[in-house]
C-alpha cells in the first residue's frame, strides 16, 4: 500500500449559473426533459474565465487551505479535455502563475476519468523521489458544445477542482485500483477534432470540432462496466463494498448513479450527487462532489472512499482510499 495523503481539496465553479428553464429559451428542450433524463437543473457556465483560470484558483486555495509554499510542490497535474491551448498546457500556466517555481507539469487526457487517471500517476510519482503534487481536473467544455445541439448542449458544465497530495507516514492512501480503456468504442464520444490542412495532405475529410456523443452507448457502456471496474478495484484493495463510506462517481447522469448503487446492494446516499447543481463537468466533477463532502463534514479523515470515472475514451476508473 502507498502510504499517501490527500491533504486538501479545493473547487472553482464560474459564477454565472443557467438554468434549464434559461436553455428552452435558446433551444427546442424543457427542464422535465433534461431532469428526468439526467438529474441536471443547472450548470455553471463561464463568461470570461479559461480553463487555466479556474485550475489556477483550485491550485491557489489548495496551498492556502494547506498552510504550503508552492516552491515545495514537486509536480503539478491537470487533467482536462477542455484545455486553453495544446502548448503551453493547463498545467504548465497553472505552474507559472502559482510560481511552483521546483514544480514539473503536464496535462492528461483521459476526459470524465481524468481525475482518477490523475491521482493514479500521482501515486505513481509519489512511490518515487517526489514527495507532494498537486491533481486539478479543469474544464470549460462550453467552448466544446455546439450550443445549436440539444442533445450536448444540456448535459455539460464548467468548472475545476483538485487536491494536495504529499507521501505520509500514517497507514493511509490509496488500497486499490483498476484502470480501463476501451479505444475501440472511442467512436461513442467525440470531441475537439482538428482536419490535417497541410499542403501535402490528400482529400481533407470534414472534421467537427464540437462534442458528439452516442448517449445511449454511452449509457449502456457505464452501466455495464463502471460496476465490473469498481468491483476490480475493491478486490484489489481487499475491502468489502459495505465497507467503503462514500462512492464518488462521474456526475454525467443521476440514472447511472442509481443504477450502479442497486448493482452493489448499496443504499443509494453513499452514491451522492450534485449533477442538479453542476451539470457533467468531466474531469472536474469528482473533485467538485469530494470538496463539497469535505466542506460539509461528511466526507473526513479516516472513512474508504471510492472514486470511479468514466467517459471518453472510453476509460474508467476506480480506486478505493483510506483518507
Ligand atoms: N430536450 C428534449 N428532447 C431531447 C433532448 C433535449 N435536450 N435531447 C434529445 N432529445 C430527444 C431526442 O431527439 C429523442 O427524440 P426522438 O425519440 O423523437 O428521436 C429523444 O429525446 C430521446 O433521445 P435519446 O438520446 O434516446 O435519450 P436518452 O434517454 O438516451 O438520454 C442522454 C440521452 C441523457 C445523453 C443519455 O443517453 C446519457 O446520459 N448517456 C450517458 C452520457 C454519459 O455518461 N457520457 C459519459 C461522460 S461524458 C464525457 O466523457 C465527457
Amino acid at each position: 500500500m502507498e502510504h499517501l495523503k490527500i491533504v486538501a481539496s479545493a473547487r472553482q465553479l464560474p459564477e454565472h449559473q443557467v438554468t434549464n428553464q434559461e436553455l428552452s429559451h435558446i433551444m427546442d428542450t424543457n427542464d422535465d426533459w433534461i431532469f428526468s433524463r439526467t438529474g441536471i437543473h443547472q450548470r455553471h457556465i463561464v463568461t470570461t474565465e479559461n480553463t487555466s483560470d479556474l485550475a489556477t484558483s483550485v491550485a491557489k486555495q489548495l496551498l492556502d487551505k494547506s498552510g504550503i509554499k508552492a516552491d515545495s510542490l514537486d509536480f503539478i497535474i491537470v487533467s482536462t479535455m477542455s484545455p486553453d491551448s495544446l502548448s503551453p498546457s493547463t498545467a504548465a500556466m497553472v505552474q507559472g502563475a502559482i510560481g511552483a517555481n521546483h514544480a514539473f507539469a503536464f496535462d492528461l487526457s483521459a476526459a470524465c476519468s481524468g481525475f482518477v487517471y490523475g491521482l493514479s500517476v500521482a501515486t505513481s510519482l509519489l512511490s518515487t523521489r517526489y514527495r507532494r503534487g498537486l491533481v486539478i481536473g479543469s474544464e470549460v467544455l462550453s467552448k466544446l458544445v455546439d450550443w445549436q445541439d440539444r442533445t450536448t448542449a444540456v448535459l455539460f458544465g464548467d468548472g475545476a477542482a483538485g487536491v494536495l497530495v504529499e507521501t505520509t507516514t500514517e497507514n493511509i492512501g490509496l488500497l486499490g485500483e483498476q484502470l480501463r480503456t476501451y479505444g475501440n468504442k472511442g467512436d461513442n464520444l467525440v470531441a475537439g477534432q482538428f482536419a490535417n490542412k497541410n499542403p501535402f495532405a490528400g482529400e481533407i475529410s470534414p472534421v467537427d470540432p464540437y462534442f458528439h456523443q452516442n448517449g445511449r452507448e454511452v449509457y449502456n457502456f457505464a452501466t455495464r462496466e463502471v460496476p465490473e471496474v469498481l468491483q476490480a478495484a475493491l478486490e484489489a484493495a481487499e475491502v468489502a463494498a459495505d465497507d467503503v463510506d462514500y462512492y464518488l462517481l462521474h456526475q454525467a447522469n443521476a440514472r447511472i448513479v442509481t443504477s450502479i448503487a442497486k448493482r452493489f446492494g448499496q443504499p443509494t446516499d453513499k452514491f451522492p450527487t450534485n449533477m442538479a447543481q453542476n451539470g457533467n463537468t468531466s474531469a472536474a466533477s469528482i473533485g467538485l462532489l469530494l470538496d463539497e463532502l469535505v466542506e460539509s463534514g461528511k466526507v473526513h479523515a479516516g472513512q474508504t472512499i471510492a472514486f470511479v470515472g468514466f467517459g471518453g475514451g472510453l476509460t474508467v476508473g476506480a480506486q478505493i482510499w483510506k483518507i
